[in-house]
């Protein structure tokens, strides 16, 4: 068991707009945990500058390296990591809301998913294949309004197969975390 993350000065104080961890950030950590022999190396990026500053934060308090770049998914980072990724985990703004809600930089990003709640992990999604090195994983929160089971239809037509990792129950959320790999 590897211990849970110091964390309190995420959503409070300096950074009280940034997501605090809730069981959605849980769930991610125990799949990869589940998973820890495949994975050696992290990537973070995020477009709240105080997500970032705050993770800083957290990897100083963790004594971890982590070095956050603020950008739009992982736009500042291509062309250079194309081929280049090992692991790759998004934690997205998953929750249903009005489409004008989205494209905040703020504590709104955090949540706000407009329809079905995937209009920014449906962003992502042609870039990921792109980011992978052969032996890549990438990791994805998803709730079951996102429906799940199609996201791992159009991730196969870039030819990554997935699968559920890890699913709960978190209030009235069916959280899951999906694995996808080069088939
Ligand atoms: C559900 S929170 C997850 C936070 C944290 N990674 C965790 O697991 O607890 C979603 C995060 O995605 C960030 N985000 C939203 N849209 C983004 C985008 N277009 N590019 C980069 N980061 C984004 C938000 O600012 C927020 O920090």
């Amino acid at each position: 068991m590897y211990p849970t993350p110091l964390c309190s000065h995420a959503g409070r104080g300096t950074f009280s707009e940034v997501y605090e961890p809730a069981e959605d950030t849980f769930l991610l950590m125990d799949a990869l945990e589940k998973d820890a022999d495949r994975l050696q190396q992290l990537s973070c990026t995020d477009v709240n500058p105080a997500a970032a500053e705050c993770a800083v934060q957290t990897s100083e308090r963790n004594r971890v390296c982590l070095q956050p770049v603020i950008t739009d998914l992982v736009e500042s980072l291509l062309p250079r990591l194309s081929g280049e990724v090992d692991v790759l985990l998004f934690n997205p703004p998953y929750v249903v809301t009005p489409s004008e809600e989205v494209g905040g930089r703020g504590i709104e990003a955090s949540w706000a998913g407009g329809r079905r709640g995937r209009e920014v992990m449906d962003r992502f999604f042609p870039t990921v294949a792109r980011l992978l090195s052969n032996q890549g994983l990438f990791y994805l929160v998803t709730v079951a309004e996102n429906k799940p089971d199609e996201i791992v239809t159009v991730m196969a037509e870039s030819g990554l197969r997935g699968e559920p990792c890890l699913t709960r129950s978190a209030g009235r959320e069916r959280l899951s975390v999906l694995r996808f790999g080069r088939t």
